[in-house]
């Protein structure tokens, strides 16, 4: 089954933890954007360090930066089955770019789906999150420990006050995306909390997915 799939939700809400499961699932890649951008940074490329000043401010990279990885993204043979979208589209230009995108390729988007979680809950699931550098795994102290050996990472962008910035960039932009969805009938909303198994029920049950 074709899938061409956008997980969207505020930051921390589990889009990365369902992306990484739905892989397996569906057999298409993740694209994150915010993974690409941390690359980018790590390798001190060019566009890392213009993308740095605005991910370590909890601020959004500007739009052609992120359509621009996106484009060449899409463009690798393991998308041209499918996709899951994890942090993009994240503003009405981006959703555009996207469709013109795909447009030009003669395939459309299938589902959107949106990640609810109620924002106390959001805070603690950023602040405790780590990641492993070597495997890419996200863990969650509280939730979801990591094992005794991982190589762990506390993104910068994971303390508290920047959270809450990205929380609230989130609910002045990318919720603005939602209207855009929900008018092209894409938009699917998923409660995104309970044990990350049973959101990823309600993601396949979502999509129409054999659960
Ligand atoms: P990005 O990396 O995309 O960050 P985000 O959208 O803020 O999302 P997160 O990665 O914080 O969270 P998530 O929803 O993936 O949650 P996760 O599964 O990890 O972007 C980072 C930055 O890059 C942005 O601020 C911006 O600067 C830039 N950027 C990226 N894309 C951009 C774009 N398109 N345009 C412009 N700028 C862009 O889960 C979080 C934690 O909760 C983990 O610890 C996990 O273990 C735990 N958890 C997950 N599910 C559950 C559950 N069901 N129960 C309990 N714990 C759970």
């Amino acid at each position: 089954m074709a899938s061409r799939l956008i997980l969207v939700g505020p930051p921390a809400s589990g889009k990365g933890t369902q992306a990484k499961i739905l892989v397996e699932r569906l057999g298409v890649p993740q694209i994150s954007t915010g993974d690409m951008l941390r690359a980018a940074k790590a390798a001190g490329t060019p566009l890392g360090r213009e993308a740095e000043r605005y991910m370590t401010a909890g601020k959004l990279v500007p739009d052609e930066v992120v359509i621009g990885l996106v484009g060449e993204r899409l463009q690798v043979a393991d998308a041209a089955q499918g996709f899951i979208l994890d942090g993009f589209p994240r503003t009405v230009p981006q959703a555009e770019a996207l469709e013109a995108l795909l447009s030009a390729r003669g395939v459309r988007l299938d589902h959107v789906v949106q990640i609810d979680v109620p924002r106390s809950l959001l805070v603690e699931r950023a602040t405790l999150r780590r990641t492993d550098v070597r495997t890419g795994h996200i863990y969650h102290l509280k939730y979801s420990p990591p094992p005794s050996d991982a190589v762990l990472e506390h993104r910068d962008d994971d303390h508290e006050d920047k959270v809450n910035v990205r929380l609230d960039q989130y609910e002045a932009m990318t919720a603005a995306l939602l209207p855009h969805y929900q008018s092209a009938g894409l938009l699917r909303r998923i409660d995104g909390t309970g044990a990350p198994s049973e959101v990823t029920q309600r993601v396949l049950a979502a999509i129409g997915a054999a659960v």
